[in-house]
């Protein structure tokens, strides 16, 4: 497996590196590339942890190299929020640093499956499929948003409430990756009872729990640990998917229903991709209620990545 990390230097960038540098399968090459010059030295770093996969830095004018070859892209690169913001705040700078990724993935490593962490995610990955689409090579299949960190956090949060170990904890959680557009379901958690408040306020700690870190770092960005964490995660079960074993995680893809054009499901993930996209089953009145009034806003998220492509 050869993994490229675009965005390498930065919070995210390192702890998503030093867990696959720690986690991937033997023989695995991981290519780290970031504008900023740390990043030869981030190569070296974690080419001292003793592990049998191959590291090697490539700096701003070295995209194409890092690229070729690569059968998974991660792209965390960007400007973070800082408190106040909301991730749509970060469109104007975010959007044109994922267009340019893209559109170098387009040109020298087509068939890899791309996974986009830059937030808005919700509109990012709109981007990148309308960058693709413009280089004729756009396979819907192999595009992902990582939603999982929505994922880790109600399984932390469910876990403390409950007092349960969080690692035993399995939370669906659909839609999108903004404000109320994530939408966990409480309602299919098996072996927990919630009450009416409980799930109330779960799903909005969980709906604000990048908020809730973005506040407490102060200025110092949004989370990175816990992203990368989420994110090593995801590209593992795409790794583990893609050698063959049958995986499904959460995640933001294209779908055919009538959400979005974009919206987390559950995904069978396999050799090239999205594997099938599984029901994400019945939802409760509440969250029924919680779908239908963020599906505009999602639509719009949507749209505004297209537009940026289109023009
Ligand atoms: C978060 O949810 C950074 O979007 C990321 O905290």
């Amino acid at each position: 497996m050869k993994i490229a990390v675009l965005g390498a230097a930065g919070g995210i960038g390192q702890a998503l590196s030093l867990l696959l540098k720690t986690q991937l399968p033997a023989g695995s090459e991981l290519n780290l590339y970031d504008v900023a010059p740390v990043v030869p030295g981030v190569a070296v770093d974690l080419s001292h942890i003793p592990t049998d996969v191959k590291v090697q830095g490539f700096g701003k004018e070295d995209l194409a190299d890092a690229l070729t070859g690569c059968d998974i892209v991660l792209i965390p690169a960007g400007v973070p929020r800082k408190p106040g913001m909301d991730r749509s705040d970060l469109f104007n700078i975010n959007a044109g640093i994922v267009r340019n990724l893209v559109d170098a993935i387009a040109d020298n490593c087509p068939e890899a499956c791309t996974c986009v962490i830059t937030n808005p995610v919700n509109t990012t990955v709109a981007i990148a499929a309308e960058a693709l689409k413009a280089k004729g090579v756009y396979n819907k299949n192999k595009l992902f948003g990582v939603t999982t960190l929505d994922v880790i956090r109600s399984e932390t949060f469910v876990g403390n409430l409950k007092g349960l170990n969080p690692a035993n904890v399995h939370v669906p959680v659909i839609g999108g990756h903004s404000g109320t557009t994530i939408l966990p379901l409480l309602s299919q958690v098996k072996g927990v009872e919630f009450t009416d408040e409980e799930v109330s306020s779960l799903t909005t700690r969980i709906q604000n729990a990048g908020t809730e870190v973005v506040e407490a770092k102060a200025g110092g960005g949004s989370a990175t640990l816990s992203m990368g964490q989420a994110a090593a995660r995801f590209c593992l079960s795409l790794v583990d998917a893609m050698r063959g074993e049958n995986v499904v995680e959460y995640t933001y893809v294209e779908t055919n229903s009538d959400d979005a054009e974009f919206f987390s499901h559950p995904v069978r993930l396999g050799k090239n991709g999205v594997e099938e996209i599984l029901s994400y089953g019945e939802l409760s009145e509440f969250e029924e209620n919680a779908k239908q009034a963020m599906l505009d806003g999602l639509r719009g998220d949507i749209a505004l990545g297209v537009e940026f492509v289109k023009g």
